[in-house]
């Protein structure tokens, strides 16, 4: 499949994967919209894009504002016309203890991760359906095949996602849409600086699995063929993806392990 001249919105395109992602389309000749709330962060990610003028169109938005998503639609169709692909990678983690972590905090989380991204794409979902095309891809991690400690929330709102979105695989099947779930292992972006500890401040520290992770460029590179290809679901990352196989063949073990690893 040729990605010339396709539309792919991206949110979550300020940093770390969606950016990564938005240079690797962009080298490929995709037209792209690019979304997050850090307006001057997208327009660095602009500039740094070939043929930006015409290829590259800034959309902000904020997940936790679900209100706004047909606005928002609007806005990303009147840029080119239509949309083929749509990547839900905005996101924020967390790092606390359940017991630690306050209700105000796990709302947060799901707002953003699951609430904005279903939001988002049930807001595209009647433009996909009319053009009898479209591709929904979700950034949802190996969190959402598994729970470790520290991270309870963030794995139940990448949990809740796969519910969500092998459902709607099902039901859009008809209408020649596609939907991927892709789940990284560690990759080396700033997530983990970026997540809130259980009374919301931001975590502020690089976990130990990210420092020596995947970079986010050369998971960018490997993911997109693997979107061409519209696989329903994608892993990857490094080791960590072994805990995939282990909860699915192995759960009395895996989780007799998981009770002794400790926590970043
Ligand atoms: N890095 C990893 O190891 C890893 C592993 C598995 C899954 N993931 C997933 O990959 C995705 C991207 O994360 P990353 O690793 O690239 O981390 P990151 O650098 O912290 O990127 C997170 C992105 O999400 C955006 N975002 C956060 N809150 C938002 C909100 N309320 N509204 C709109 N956009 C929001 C941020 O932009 P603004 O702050 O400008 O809004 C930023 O562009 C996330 O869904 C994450 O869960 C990452």
């Amino acid at each position: 499949m040729t990605l010339q001249k396709k539309v792919i919105w991206i949110t979550g395109a300020s940093s770390g994967i969606g950016e990564a992602l938005a240079y690797e389309f962009n080298k490929k000749g995709a037209h792209l919209i690019l979304s997050a709330r850090r307006i001057e962060e997208l327009e660095r990610v602009k500039e740094n894009c070939s043929d930006s003028e015409e290829s590259v169109k800034i959309l902000p938005l904020d997940l936790a504002e679900t209100h706004g998503m047909n606005d928002k639609v609007l806005e990303a169709l009147a840029y080119f016309g239509h949309v083929d692909m749509l990547i839900n990678n905005g996101g924020i983690s967390q790092r606390s203890y359940a017991v630690d972590t306050q209700m105000s905090t796990v709302r947060r989380v799901m707002e953003v991760n699951f609430f904005g991204t279903v939001a988002l794409t049930k807001a595209l979902l009647p433009t996909f359906i009319e053009q009898k095309s479209g591709h929904v891809v979700v950034i949802s991690s190996v969190m959402g095949k598994f729970g470790t400690k520290f991270r309870s929330t963030y794995a139940a709102s990448k949990h809740a996602l796969h519910g969500y979105f092998d459902s709607l695989r099902q039901e859009v099947y008809d209408h020649n849409i596609d939907v991927t779930l892709v789940c990284p292992g560690y990759i080396k972006t700033d997530v983990t600086i970026n997540a809130l500890t259980g009374s919301g401040e931001k975590y502020n520290k690089m976990s130990k699995g990210h420092k020596n992770a995947m970079p986010p460029d050369e998971f960018a590179k490997k993911l997109i063929p693997k979107l061409a290809a519209r696989k329903e679901e994608i892993y990857l990352g490094g080791a960590e993806l072994m805990g995939v196989y282990l909860k699915r063949f192995v759960p009395k073990l895996f989780n007799k392990i998981l009770k002794r690893v400790s926590v970043t």
